[in-house]
């Protein structure tokens, strides 16, 4: 926590869209009549038929629905695109930075139309219709976005899964939705290192046996070797080459899905988080150009990868609904050197820069150096998402990356809210380091107890969200039971967001972190769950807990307690086998940090693992291990401190 704060600069009090009077104005508006508000706001994006009824939404326990705009009719890729060729046919939408410095491409609004309609008459031959979900495994290129913006052509539904999942991950979640058609390309390139993409599509469709996909489109990046199977494989520049650069756009209602995104929670294998049309992509222009203060020709750089929801809403839909232009980053921080992020922002006078905090965390480990060899005289307005930003990271960003003059937007949302719900506004809000201050119009934020009674004033608990707004997801793919269980259950009527929070006298939020078994690595969010499941298929592994521990630069690292099959002996070469096993079952985002052998594990006499307590011990806070007596064999707990892992 810091007490310092950091008044709007004056430059930003002239040039920004709202100040804090007009933040406060439009908030309560948007509060006091979300319809009246959203009948408004939802003209920002063109309407085929518009709509006349706004909000339809309720939190019932058992009859959760949330409907925005129900009768209006449009299309997201017609919206991100044609409506802007009148006036920006030649302005470009797209730089591309590829791993390489030398490798880049700007494509322009006109030249994203002709792709975008390229690859969806390319999708159309293999007949993607209108509903059909298509499963995407890409790199970051221009390709992956003219794909997604393809699907929302023609109607169909992408399901992004990131380039770092293992063929078991993609497996499952091309079953889950039932995707026909995949999308990937020979390989991705990321700090100079392959990704054997296709290779590992092979291996995912090899795993699920007698559901078939029928055509897998493979963009060529490399030029690596790959197998093509003859009838199911599809080049796509040779595809592309027998298709034209026309192709409409289907109308569709506004909750006709956009997209699914699986993502990690507490229990079970990930969901699929279902957004779509219409209150999706309101709510990620509108978040996009206030929080970032878009304006007309802004560079805009936003570095998450397109598997995530932050590559949905602020690489591709946000920024392209609002005639942005976007970049978009192949490689890493770090690649070639230290200094990669700070030269692509003199290269391509980038002005506003969003990132993640263990991004920031690494960079400054570096030292200043390589960041103040670089000018970033373009650079205005700094962003942070995906975990809680440490004060220290915040002063660092702010003081070195941005030299005391660009504020820094703390944007704190889920794959859940489809958009930003709490941040500063650059114009409006005076900033807390490690604060993500002030809820966005139209969200209604509390702090319950354990009871779930909304707190007043300055307190702490855990954060709800009281009524709807339109980025919201509205069900989990083909589960609309495990939806409202997950997320209204808890507490009921309200959307229950899983972490956290403080709120200070002045009304600023302060997210905690989760409060459920999700943990977040490196902004990544993990279900504590997964990993242990993957653990026990290991052969040699009869039990497994995992839980989070604070680690300097991923926020959380994962310590895994293993209990192996009687008669198997712990050696440094099986903890080895079982950190490879992980990371070939999920992927590397899941490798477990520290893996600790553990004859027993500290249960309830029920039978259930005390959590709490194997939390602390990875904590090292095990001086403080709470109620212990419904252990059913309190004498596991000093072996399990005796034998913790070193952080160091
Ligand atoms: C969880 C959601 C939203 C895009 C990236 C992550 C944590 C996210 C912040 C922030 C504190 C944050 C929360 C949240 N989180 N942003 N600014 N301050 N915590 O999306 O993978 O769905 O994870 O990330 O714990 O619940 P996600």
């Amino acid at each position: 926590m810091s007490d310092k704060i950091y008044d709007v600069p004056a430059e930003w009090a002239k040039r920004a869209f709202l100040d804090d009077h007009a933040y406060q104005a439009k908030y309560e508006a948007s509060v006091r009549d979300p319809e009246a508000f959203w009948a408004d706001e939802g003209k920002r994006i063109e309407w085929f038929e518009p709509y006349t009824v706004v909000k339809n939404t309720s939190f019932d326990p058992g009859h959760v629905s949330i409907k925005w705009f129900e009768d209006g009719v449009t299309n997201v890729s017609w919206n991100c695109i044609d409506r802007h060729l009148p006036t920006r046919a030649d302005q470009v939408a797209i730089i591309w930075e590829g791993d390489d410095p030398s490798e880049q491409r700007h494509i322009t609004y006109q030249e994203l139309h002709d792709e975008v309609c390229r690859f969806a008459n390319v999708l159309r031959n293999r007949n993607v219709e209108k509903g059909d979900r298509v499963t995407l495994y890409m790199p970051m290129i221009p390709e992956a976005a003219f794909a997604m913006l393809a699907c929302a052509r023609l109607g169909a539904v992408h399901s992004v899964v990131f380039g770092g999942f293992s063929p078991d991950s993609l497996a499952g979640r091309i079953r889950d939705c039932g995707s026909k058609v995949v999308i990937t390309a020979d390989e991705g390139l990321r700090g100079g290192r392959k990704v054997p993409l296709k290779a590992n599509v092979d291996a995912a469709i090899a795993k699920l046996g007698d559901v078939e996909v029928d055509h897998v489109v493979v963009v060529r990046r490399t030029g690596g070797a790959v197998n093509m199977e003859p009838g199911r494989d599809v080049w796509y520049h040779e595809a592309a080459d027998l298709v034209t650069s026309h192709c409409p756009a289907a109308p569709v209602e506004a909750e006709h899905p956009l997209f699914i995104l699986y993502t990690s929670g507490s229990t079970g294998l990930p969901k699929g988080v279902l957004h779509t049309t219409g209150g999706y992509l309101v709510y990620a222009s509108m978040t996009h150009q206030y929080v970032f203060d878009y304006h007309d020709g802004d560079i805009y750089w936003c570095t998450a990868d397109i598997g995530w929801v932050t590559g949905h809403s602020y690489i591709v839909y946000g920024p392209l609904a609002n005639g942005a232009t976007t970049l978009m980053f192949e490689g890493v921080p770090n690649y070639p050197s230290a200094s990669r992020f700070w030269e692509v922002v003199d290269k391509h006078k980038v002005n506003i820069f969003y990132t993640a905090p263990t991004a920031i965390r690494a960079l400054m480990q570096g030292g200043d150096a390589p960041v103040t060899k670089t000018s970033r005289a373009s650079l205005r307005l700094l962003g942070s998402v995906g975990e809680p930003i440490n004060p220290e990271a915040w002063e660092w960003y702010h003081r070195v990356v941005g030299d005391e003059r660009c504020p820094i937007v703390d944007t704190w949302w889920q794959t859940e809210t489809g958009g930003i719900l709490i941040t500063p506004l650059p114009g409006a809000t005076r900033l807390k380091p490690g604060s993500a201050t002030r809820p966005f119009f139209g969200v209604v934020p509390e702090v319950v107890d354990a009871e779930g009674r909304p707190m007043e004033g300055a307190c702490e608990g855990n954060l709800v969200i009281a009524d709807s707004w339109p980025g919201q997801m509205r069900t989990v793919y083909g589960d609309h039971e495990r939806f409202m269980q997950t997320y209204f259950s808890t507490y009921p009527g309200k959307y229950f967001t899983g972490d956290g929070c403080r709120r200070d006298a002045d009304g600023y939020y302060w997210i905690t972190g989760r409060v459920d078994d999700v943990i977040n690595v490196s902004g990544h969010r993990m279900g504590t769950a997964e990993v242990e499941s993957a653990l026990v298929a290991h052969p040699k592994v009869s039990e497994a807990a995992v839980v989070g521990y604070p680690h300097d630069i991923k926020g959380q690292g994962i310590y895994a307690y293993v209990t192996l099959m009687a008669g198997v002996e712990p050696s440094e070469e099986l903890r080895k086998e079982l950190v490879t096993w992980v990371r070939q079952e999920i992927g590397p985002i899941a490798s477990p940090d520290l893996v600790q052998f553990a004859p027993g594990l500290p249960k309830t006499r029920s039978g259930k693992i005390m959590r709490r307590i194997l939390r602390k011990i990875a904590e090292d806070e095990f001086g403080n291990l709470g109620d212990t007596s419904t252990l059913a064999d309190p004498n596991v707990v000093e072996d399990l401190i005796s034998h913790r892992q070193n952080k160091k």
